[in-house]
């Protein structure tokens, strides 16, 4: 994988996701391994971070590496200066770049300009190192990935379309019940049918949310207006209201079912406290597997030799 690019989960083989998984495993029983010494990430930021901006540059830090971050007005991403110019400067300085961008146009501009590896970082249309870690909590907690339903309950948004992808790379079934007017987009959905067919996945639309827990291994939701989206999410509230991952949904899914949430939360809109405070909750396991999974990600794409 060295020297690629992460700009799509689907960047990623099956065997590849498997290696990013095993390797984030290794990281997570050895904690710190200066792989990275002298190796510079820098993470350029068209949004806001909590845990994808700190967990990279924790995790560069735990290899060895430093980490700069550049924010929204420092950069000014196609406003003072183009991506494809920003991409071919930071490649003269920095090894790897993770980029947090509203189309994903922009981060893929940056990929092919750069002569350094790019990491989506979070677009409006994907989110591949969250995918990453939801993967790595889901075989942490089910034992494995093959044959486990996922329910995503609410937009088919970017988080929505990489674990779709991810999960249907990795011969699970994933479900998802989205309001009229916010299911995913129909080409996600054709690729997604298209990697599930080699890989005994399934993909489904599911006509509620009642319908998609029933008997689900994991219950997934996510915000319902995404960063961009922020004057619409009085409407959203709206449009989306049944939606709510509640104790009575969860009631639906299999008594050992896990609930997951890529963060930040908004208690009492997508999912109730009592869910997301509650047992079957494994969110910040969640969060905290960003970090390995994204020090598996930079060791394999920067690293020399095989990470681990
Ligand atoms: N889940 C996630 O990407 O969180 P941040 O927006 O805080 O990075
Ligand atoms: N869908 C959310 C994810 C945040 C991590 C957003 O794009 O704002």
């Amino acid at each position: 994988m060295r020297g690629r690019d992460l700009i799509s989960i689907t960047d990623l083989s099956t065997p590849e996701i498997g290696l990013v998984l095993d390797t984030a495993m290794a990281f997570k029983d050895a904690g710190r391994q200066p792989l990275l010494a002298g190796r510079t990430l820098a993470l350029v930021f068209e949004k806001p971070s909590l845990r994808t901006r700190v967990s990279f540059h924790v995790a560069m830090r735990q290899l060895g590496g430093d980490c700069i971050y550049l924010s929204p007005p420092e950069v000014g991403l196609g406003q003072r200066e183009t991506p494809a110019d920003v991409a071919r400067v930071l490649s003269r300085y920095v090894d790897c770049v993770a980029a947090r961008t509203f189309a994903t146009e922009t981060v893929a501009e940056l990929a092919r300009y750069a002569d350094v590896p790019v990491i989506n970082a979070l677009s409006d249309s994907e989110h591949p190192c969250q995918a990453l870690a939801d993967l790595l909590t889901i075989r942490e907690k089910k034992g494995g990935l093959r044959g486990v339903t996922v329910a995503f309950i609410g937009d088919g948004n970017n988080v929505a379309n990489s674990l779709c992808l991810a999960a249907a790379l990795s011969g699970m079934h994933f479900r998802i019940a989205s309001p009229g007017g916010y299911e995913m987009a129909d080409p996600v959905l054709r690729k997604a049918e298209a990697l599930a067919a080699g890989s005994g996945a399934s993909v489904e639309l599911s006509a509620g949310p009642e319908e998609a827990v029933a008997g689900a291994d994991v219950v997934y939701t996510d915000v319902w207006a995404s960063m961009g989206q922020e004057r619409e999410a009085g409407a959203r509230r709206e449009d989306f209201a049944g939606y709510t991952v509640d104790a009575k949904l969860m009631s639906r899914a299999r008594p050992d079912a896990i609930f997951m949430h890529d963060l930040p939360a908004h208690r009492g809109e997508e999912v109730t406290a009592e869910v997301i405070d509650g047992p079957q909750s494994v969110v910040f396991d969640q969060a905290e597997n960003r970090m390995h999974a994204q020090k598996a990600v930079l060791a394999l794409l920067l690293g020399e030799e095989d990470a681990g």
